[in-house]
């Protein structure tokens, strides 16, 4: 049987993560792995990561901000062949207690305004539209800040 296991990021998946990360957004737009281990590194960033029979299927990088009351999704990507299966809700949700265990309030995060797809998912759980951040990413793509109270 296929189990799912949400756990912290360890050293040795850094590359299943930029493979995943380099799979899932267009170039310019993905990270490279100086970027990705700069996001991983930050004051206050934490990786989670779903493993499915021991291969990781999807990762979400999230950051705590000095204060302590809010914190940003840096990234979150599900390998293609397992979307809508529901690991990206599952990330989500294990993000949501630990930030809500820190006492974080508010959680926000960026999407491009052209990827409907995660714009749903997020609004599906929650989170609502702030604002537009005119030319956010590399390629020039404005994004949407959205927003959630934890
Ligand atoms: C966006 C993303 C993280 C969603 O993860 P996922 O595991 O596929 O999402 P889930 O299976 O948990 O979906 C939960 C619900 O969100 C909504 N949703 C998810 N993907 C959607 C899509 N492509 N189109 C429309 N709604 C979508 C649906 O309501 C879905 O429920 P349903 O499948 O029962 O209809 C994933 O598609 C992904 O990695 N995309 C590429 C990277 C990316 O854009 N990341 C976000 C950048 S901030």
């Amino acid at each position: 049987m296929t189990k799912t296991l949400i756990r912290h990021a360890v050293t040795r998946d850094f590359q299943s993560l930029l493979e995943i990360d380099e799979a899932s957004f267009p170039g310019g737009v993905a990270y490279d792995a100086a970027e990705l281990a700069y996001f991983m590194n930050r004051h206050g960033a934490e990786t989670i990561v779903a493993e499915l029979d021991g291969t990781i299927m999807a990762f979400l990088i999230m950051e705590v901000h000095r204060t302590h009351r809010t914190a940003t999704i840096v990234t979150l990507d599900v390998r293609e062949t397992h979307r809508r299966t529901g690991l990206g809700s599952e990330l989500l949700k294990r993000s949501e207690e630990i930030l809500t265990d820190y006492g974080v309030e508010a959680y926000d995060l960026q999407v491009d305004v052209t990827n409907r797809g995660a714009i749903n998912f997020y609004k599906k759980h929650g989170f609502t539209m702030v604002r537009t951040l005119r030319n956010y990413y590399a390629n020039g793509n404005d994004a949407y800040l959205m927003v959630k109270e934890l």
